[in-house]
């Protein structure tokens, strides 16, 4: 049985004040969710939001960090300054910094066995492009974002994969309930090839892109999605509709 995971991403927005008045009442409105609940914030306001969020259900995790322990890497932030801060999860690969940030599958990979490394949960995050999906490229996209992403990842199960087609983020043009189930049960077969059916049985699959408390219990009832990466929706109360779609 794989618990629900329902996270947040805040991308670029939000500020201290408003951030952590957002939390204030996403608290007692996310207080009988029978899901695991994270928001990953903007770097800067990861400690305004974990004391914002303290003796709540959600947790607070970070959008990127960096590899390496410590070091001359101007601008970038490490696995133990996260730690630091009480942060349990952080978003590796997200397609925007593929897109803009020059963030490859081999940065994924350094990163993503980084964050197992000091005990972090990667949300690693894959998906196709709408010329992609539309040249029939899509299983082949992830295929290789699987295999080089996750290259040497001894324990599957400690991590979490987000699966977001760049086509429905931010767009608000949202995978159908079956294309999402379907390509999510294709990543599963293929992780099941590369780490074994029992492991890929237990991984939790978020659905993202363009997720919102009008179209999450469609996709929480597929088989294979087990939670959901939300952007827009996360930066407002709508988020506790989505963490309790069950309800
Ligand atoms: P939207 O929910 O705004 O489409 O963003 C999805 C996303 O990119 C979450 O990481």
């Amino acid at each position: 049985m794989r618990r629900p995971f329902i996270a947040g991403n805040w991308k670029m927005n939000m500020t201290a004040e408003s951030g952590a008045a957002l939390i204030k009442e996403l608290k007692p409105l996310v207080k009988g969710a029978k899901c695991d609940v994270a928001l990953c914030v903007p770097a800067i306001l990861i400690p305004t939001m974990v004391r914002a969020a303290k003796g709540s259900r959600i947790k607070i995790g970070a959008q990127n960090m960096h590899w390496a322990k410590n070091g001359a890497y101007t601008g970038e932030i490490s696995a133990e300054m996260l730690k630091e801060y009480g942060v349990k999860y952080v978003i590796i690969g997200h397609s925007e910094r593929r897109q803009y940030f020059g963030e490859t599958d081999q940065t994924v990979n350094q990163r993503t066995l980084a964050a197992l490394a000091n005990d972090l949960t990667p949300i690693v995050c894959v998906g196709e492009t709408l010329e992609e999906r539309e040249s029939s490229k899509t299983n082949a996209v992830l295929d290789k974002q699987l295999t080089d992403g996750l290259a040497g990842v001894e324990d599957l199960t400690k991590l979490v994969i987000a699966y977001e087609p760049v086509w429905a983020i931010g767009t608000g043009k949202t995978a159908t309930d079956e294309q999402a189930q379907e390509t999510i049960a294709y990543i599963r077969k293929k992780l099941s090839k590369l780490f074994g059916h029992k492991a890929a049985n237990r991984v939790k699959i978020q659905y993202g892109g363009s997720m919102n408390a009008a179209n999450c219990k469609g996709l929480m009832a597929q088989k294979d999605i087990d939670g959901g990466l939300i952007g827009g929706a996360s930066l407002k109360t709508d988020f506790a509709t989505i963490v309790n779609f069950d309800k």
